[in-house]
C-alpha cells in the first residue's frame, strides 16, 4: 500500500485558493476541501461549491450529512463533476453538527452510518472514504473503535482516517481539537488488526520527526494546522518524506499566487487568498511595513505589480 501524507479539511480554509497554493507548494500532498454538507450541493450554487480544479487526481470532496439519499445524491453530482474521491465527515462535533445527528455523532449510530455509506456507495463509482475520532463521550475505547472500524470495513470505504482524539460533545470544536490528549497508540493498535485496510493518522503532527516515527505504523498521516500555519512544510514534506528534489522556488510561488489573486473577481475570493497569502508570509523573513502596503495593494487590487515584485528580489529567502 503506498503511504501518503494529507492537508486536512479545514473550514474557511481548505477552499480552491488554498489548494491553488498547496499545489505550488506540493506535488504528492492529497488535499481534502473544507466539508460542503450534502443540502449545500443539492440546493445551493453547485457550481460555486465544486469550483475546484479537478485536474488534481489527489483532490477529495468532503461531505457531511447523515439522510442517506441526501448524501448519495450530493455524492453523485459531485462524481459527475469529474472528481476521484469523496469523503465523509465523520469526526466534527460542533454545535450545529449535533443538531443536525451527523459528523461524529454518526459513530453513536453505526447503523445509520452504514446506511450512509451503503446509499453512497450505490450511486457512485469512485472510492470512499470516511474521516473520523477515536470516538465520542463515552462511547470510546479501543473495543468500541475496533468494533466501529470492523463494521466500516466491510462496506468497500477506501481509506478510514482516524483523528487521533475522541470528541465531547458540549466542548466548542476550538477545544475538541485540543482535549483530552492525543493517543496515537490507539490507532496504531486498531492498524495491526487491519492489515488490508487503509488506515491514516491525524492530529497534532507538527514536525518532520513525529511523522518519520509514525510512518511504518500507519499507512499514512494528515495534517491540518501546522500546514496553514505554515504552508512550508509542505515543501520540508516533499523533500524529507518523498525525497522530491524539484521544488518550486518561494519567488516563483509568490509570484504566481499574487498573479491569481489579482485575476480573482469577487472581493469575497480575494480576501479569503489573501489570508492564506497572509499564512505564507508569516514564515518568511519580511518587512512589516511592506508585508502591510502588499495587502493593501492586492486588496485594492490596485497593485502596481512591477514594483512589488521589485521589492520581492531583495529578499534572499525567496530564493531559497
Ligand atoms: C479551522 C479548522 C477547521 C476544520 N474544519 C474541518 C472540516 O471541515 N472537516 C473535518 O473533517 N475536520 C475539520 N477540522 C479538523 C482537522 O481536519 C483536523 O482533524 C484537526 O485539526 C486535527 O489535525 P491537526 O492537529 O493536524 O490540525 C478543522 C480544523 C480546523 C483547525
Amino acid at each position: 500500500m503506498k503511504k501518503t501524507i494529507s492537508v486536512a479539511p479545514m473550514m474557511k480554509r481548505t477552499d480552491r485558493h488554498f489548494h491553488y497554493l498547496v499545489r505550488l507548494l506540493s506535488q504528492n500532498t492529497y488535499f481534502y476541501t473544507e466539508m460542503i454538507h450534502a443540502n449545500a450541493i443539492l440546493r445551493g450554487d453547485k457550481s460555486k461549491l465544486l469550483n475546484f480544479d479537478i485536474s488534481d487526481q489527489r483532490l477529495v470532496v468532503q461531505i457531511g450529512g447523515s439522510v442517506p439519499d441526501h448524501l448519495s445524491e450530493a455524492a453523485k453530482i459531485i462524481e459527475d463533476n469529474g472528481f476521484k474521491e469523496i469523503n465523509l465527515n465523520v469526526g466534527c462535533p460542533s454545535k450545529k453538527v449535533k443538531a443536525g445527528n451527523f459528523g461524529v455523532f454518526l459513530m453513536k449510530d453505526i447503523d445509520l452510518l452504514e446506511e450512509c455509506i451503503t446509499s453512497i456507495n450505490s450511486k457512485i463509482s469512485i472510492p470512499l472514504s470516511i474521516k473520523c475520532r477515536t470516538g465520542v463521550d463515552d462511547y470510546e475505547g479501543e473495543d468500541f473503535l475496533n468494533n466501529f472500524v470492523q463494521r466500516i470495513t466491510r462496506l468497500n470505504v477506501n481509506k478510514i482516517i482516524i483523528h487521533a482524539r475522541k470528541a465531547i460533545s458540549g466542548l466548542d470544536t476550538k477545544r475538541n481539537r485540543s482535549i483530552p490528549p492525543l493517543n496515537y497508540d490507539l490507532v496504531c493498535n486498531i492498524k495491526n488488526y487491519y492489515e488490508d485496510q487503509e488506515i491514516i493518522i491525524n492530529g497534532g503532527f507538527d514536525d518532520m520527526e513525529k511523522i518519520l516515527d509514525i510512518d511504518s505504523k500507519v499507512d499514512g498521516v494528515m495534517i491540518g494546522r501546522k500546514i496553514y500555519s505554515n504552508p512550508l512544510f509542505l515543501h520540508e514534506i516533499e523533500q524529507k518524506y518523498f525525497f522530491n528534489s524539484t521544488k518550486n522556488k518561494l519567488i516563483e510561488v509568490m509570484t504566481k499566487f499574487m498573479e491569481y489573486i489579482l485575476q480573482l473577481q469577487s472581493n469575497k475570493d480575494a480576501n479569503r487568498a489573501i489570508n492564506h497569502l497572509m499564512a505564507l508570509l508569516k514564515c518568511i523573513p519580511f518587512q512589516k511595513s511592506h508585508r502591510e502596503a502588499l495587502m493593501t495593494s492586492l486588496r485594492d487590487k490596485k497593485i502596481d505589480s512591477s514594483e512589488v515584485f521589485r521589492n520581492l528580489e531583495k529578499i534572499p529567502a525567496l530564493y531559497q
